[in-house]
């Protein structure tokens, strides 16, 4: 599956915790727009899409969320909880989020401006799409 979780190095001492995200460096792709989702409901269950192309890294910087995460062959569901991990998810991942807890801030960096013609909303059809037939 086109996801990683990836360890961010944290900087800490005496004062606290410090990390930077660098394009390039930690971050592996051009970052075009960071966004956040913070005051989640509690019981929503949010995202049910896929890109075609956006890749983004998601990091809980405070709380914890999970994830379902199915590239049309597997499914995985995982907990993000740590400020010093970081979810790449590259394209044509269907994501949904939920268990939000009630002081999750989900920051969210891509490496495309918000387009909704890159968005699949529908599982059917991003189903469809993953299919070995579909690509030839
Ligand atoms: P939405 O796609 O429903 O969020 P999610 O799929 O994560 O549950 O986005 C909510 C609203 O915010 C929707 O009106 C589109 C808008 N939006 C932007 O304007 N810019 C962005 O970068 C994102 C992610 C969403």
């Amino acid at each position: 599956m086109n996801v990683k979780l990836l360890p961010l190095q944290k900087h800490g001492d005496d004062r606290g915790s410090l990390i930077a995200l660098e394009e390039g460096q930690n971050v592996p792709f051009t970052v075009r727009r960071v966004y956040y989702l913070f005051e989640t409901k509690e019981g929503v269950r949010r995202g049910f899409h896929a890109h075609k192309n956006l890749k983004q890294l998601v990091v809980a910087v405070r709380g914890s969320c999970r994830f379902l995460l199915d590239d049309g062959h597997e499914q995985i569901e995982l907990v993000l909880d740590n400020p010093a991990q970081g979810l790449l998810v590259e394209a044509m991942v269907w994501r949904e989020m939920y268990d939000f807890s009630e002081d999750c801030v989900l920051m969210v960096l891509a490496d495309s401006l918000y387009d909704e013609s890159d968005y699949i909303r529908d599982k059917a059809q991003f189903l469809a799409l993953t299919q070995p037939e579909s690509r030839s």
